[in-house]
Parts: C-alpha cells; sequence; structure tokens
C-alpha cells in the first residue's frame, strides 16, 4: 500500500478551507452529583483545533472514548460546542447558522440512521430536496450504480436490508448531496473486507472527481492510512499529533502516537519486524483529566515535569504539530525486544 502523497498546505489567506475548527470544547454535565454536591462534567473534547482543504482527508484515530465521535457531531452540527466555533464550506458559514447541506455524514449504525418507513430510494432522494424530477432519478441511478447497490433495492425497506447493503443506502444518501465535506464516522468498519475496499476506491475516486473533504474515523488505522492526508491522533478529548500521512511511516513524535502506531506491524514496508507496543492500564477518566500531561500515567518516559505541567500542542515542521515535552524520545527499534526504545526517565512510567 503506497498511501496518499501531501498536497500542498492550505493558503495563508484560508482558500480552499473547508472546515475550520476552533479551540473547541465539548463538556457533558454529568447527572450525579460529587460529594461535594458538584455536577461533574465529562471533557469530551477539549481545545482542539483543525482545518481542512477541499479535495483532502483528515483522518481522526485514538482509542475508544477519546472524543472522535463527538468532534464528528460538533463538525456536522448534530451537537453544539461549550465553546470555540466550527466554520464549513467554501464559504466557511459557522454550522450553527444552518450549512445548507454543505456537511454529511455516515456513522457507524445504518440502521439507526435511516427511516424504518421510508425504501433506499426515497431515502436516497430526500438529500436531493427540490431537484427537478428527471434529474433526480439520473442521479439516484448513478448514486446507487457508485456504491453498487443493485437499483431493484430501492423499493426495500431498512429491515429487508443487511447492514452492509444500509450502510450502502447511507453513503449514497452522502454522496447524492454533493457537500464540500463528509463525515464518515466508523462509516466502512461493518462492510466486509472486500466491499470495504470497493468502498474506500470508491470514496477516493468521488473526492478526486468532485473535491469532496473528508473526515474519516476509523479504529482501523490500516483504511484510515489509505485515505487520509493527514491524520490527527487523539486522547482524551486532545490531539496529540497530528501529521501530514508520511509521517505515519517514519516520523511519529508522541509516544501514545508510537505505541498506536506500533500496533499495525508490516502496515508500511520495511517493518515488519516492529514488534507492538502494548500499553497497559486504562486510560485516566475524561471527568477527572489529570492536570499534567494526559497520557503520563501511562507513558514509559513521562518524567515529573510531565506529571505537573500540561504540554502544549507545537508545530514541529509544516503540518506537523505534536503535544509532548520529551517528542521523538520513543521510538520504534525492531532489533530491541520490546519493540521500543526509550530513554530518559523510563522508571516513572514503565507501563509498556
Ligand atoms: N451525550 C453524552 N453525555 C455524556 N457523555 C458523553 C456523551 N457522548 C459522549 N460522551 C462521553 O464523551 C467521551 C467521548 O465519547 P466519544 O463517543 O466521542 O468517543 P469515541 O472516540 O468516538 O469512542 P469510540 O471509538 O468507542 O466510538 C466518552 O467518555 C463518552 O462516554
Ligand atoms: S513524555 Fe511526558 S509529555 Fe510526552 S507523552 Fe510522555 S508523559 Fe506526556
Ligand atoms: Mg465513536
Amino acid at each position: 500500500m503506497t498511501g496518499k502523497q501531501t498536497l500542498p498546505e492550505a493558503t495563508a489567506d484560508g482558500q480552499d478551507v473547508v472546515l475550520e475548527v476552533r479551540e473547541v470544547f465539548k463538556h457533558f454535565r454529568m447527572r450525579r452529583t460529587s460529594l461535594r454536591g458538584e455536577r461533574p462534567q465529562v471533557h469530551a473534547v477539549d481545545g482542539i483545533s483543525v482545518r481542512l482543504r477541499a479535495g483532502r482527508t483528515l483522518g481522526l484515530v485514538g482509542e475508544s472514548g477519546c472524543g472522535k465521535s463527538t468532534l464528528g457531531r460538533l463538525i456536522t452540527g448534530l451537537d453544539t460546542p461549550t465553546s470555540g466555533s466550527v466554520r464549513v464550506g467554501t464559504e466557511l458559514r459557522d454550522i450553527t447558522a444552518g450549512a445548507d447541506g454543505k456537511v454529511q455524514a455516515v456513522f457507524q449504525d445504518p440502521a439507526s440512521a435511516l427511516d424504518p418507513r421510508m425504501t433506499a430510494r426515497a431515502s436516497v432522494a430526500e438529500a436531493l430536496g427540490g431537484v427537478a424530477k428527471d434529474e433526480r432519478e439520473r442521479r439516484i441511478d448513478e448514486a446507487f450504480a457508485s456504491v453498487g447497490l443493485p437499483l431493484e433495492l430501492g423499493s426495500r425497506y431498512p429491515h429487508q436490508l443487511s447492514g452492509g447493503q444500509q450502510q450502502r443506502v447511507c453513503i449514497a444518501r452522502a454522496l447524492i448531496a454533493r457537500p464540500d465535506l463528509i463525515l464518515l464516522d466508523e462509516a466502512v468498519s461493518s462492510l466486509d473486507a472486500s466491499l470495504q475496499a470497493q468502498v474506500l476506491d470508491l470514496l477516493e475516486r468521488l473526492q478526486r472527481e468532485t473535491g469532496t473533504a473528508y473526515v474519516f474515523i476509523s479504529h482501523d488505522l490500516r483504511a484510515v492510512r489509505q485515505v487520509s492526508h493527514s491524520m490527527a491522533v487523539m486522547y482524551l478529548g486532545q490531539i496529540v499529533e497530528e501529521a501530514p500521512s508520511e509521517a505515519f511511516d517514519r516520523g511519529l513524535l508522541h509516544p501514545y502516537a508510537v505505541a498506536l502506531r506500533s500496533t499495525e506491524p508490516g502496515i508500511f514496508q520495511g517493518e515488519e519486524g516492529i514488534e507492538r507496543i502494548v500499553l497497559r492500564g486504562e486510560p485516566p477518566s475524561a471527568v477527572n483529566p489529570p492536570p499534567g500531561c494526559r497520557f503520563a500515567p501511562r507513558c514509559p518516559i513521562a518524567d515529573d515535569r510531565c506529571v505537573e505541567v500540561a504540554p502544549e500542542l507545537t508545530e514541529v515542521s509544516n503540518g506537523h504539530r505534536v503535544r509532548c515535552h520529551r517528542p521523538g524520545e520513543l521510538t520504534l527499534n525492531p532489533a530491541s525486544p520490546t519493540g521500543a526504545v526509550t530513554t530518559g526517565a523510563a522508571e516513572s512510567g514503565g507501563e509498556l
């Protein structure tokens, strides 16, 4: 797998940018109260900023509960941020002002995304709004063909379709509206391997043809790497590393990103010997994130400063940002018995 080449960065004046997320926070207040009578808050998304240009894909990765879907819901306007702003589309309109179909989304669970009283064809047609009948029928046929759905399935209701077929209806519905941005949250996870490959190829082809930008969330690092121009690694509500996709092949700097990356040995050429770094311990709670670096309780090279001082997300090269006091000090090494070389105070963490 060769992966994508990085396109030139966004121009300074923001031309071509179709998504701009600025310092977005989303905290959920919990129902229960603490012993001190306070209602704790879940820090699901904690100060995230990203930009995405037309025709590009941003991959979002990170373990379960790190806030990927919450960020996705903020990007699509399904939820509103506690603070910060989300602007979308070629005119960069605030999502809270209505995005006029500029953003579409495909989620993990197609059954709940489809209206049980609507046929597949009607569900897809609904996304087209006021388009004239002939044009509408042509585009529906085209959308069905694009996602590999036989036209005769158009008269079926969701419960008469398999999970894979339901998801293809959802993807057709998102594509047909010709949005500037599509959020794909575990969108291909329910498809079998060959269909998944077909849909990923389809998404790439459509992106080349239409310039639609994607935010692609998946547990499958290979799938994310295949389609993404840049990737952001999230940990406990924050981005800890964001980089052009090639950096994923060879230059990750954050210990969590390095560990995550090691779970896919052989994903890129020449690294079959790399051993998997297994992170022990549960991530700390998003209700009470640790005051210093959020990864410190699990980081093998954490030192006193890491526990006390929260690192900032810092640009280390063009488009490559990392949130760590000791970037690049934990590296993968196929020759090492653990697969990892550490420098510094490994004894203060040592959880690998
Ligand atoms: N409506 C809500 N009310 C309270 N807490 C929520 C709500 N939605 C999400 N959370 C919490 O926010 C955090 C982030 O959840 P989110 O669904 O964004 O994670 P995720 O990265 O998408 O996980 P997964 O990979 O399992 O889908 C979790 O701790 C979750 O329990
Ligand atoms: S080295 Fe320190 S700052 Fe960097 S990830 Fe580990 S604990 Fe966090
Ligand atoms: Mg999720």
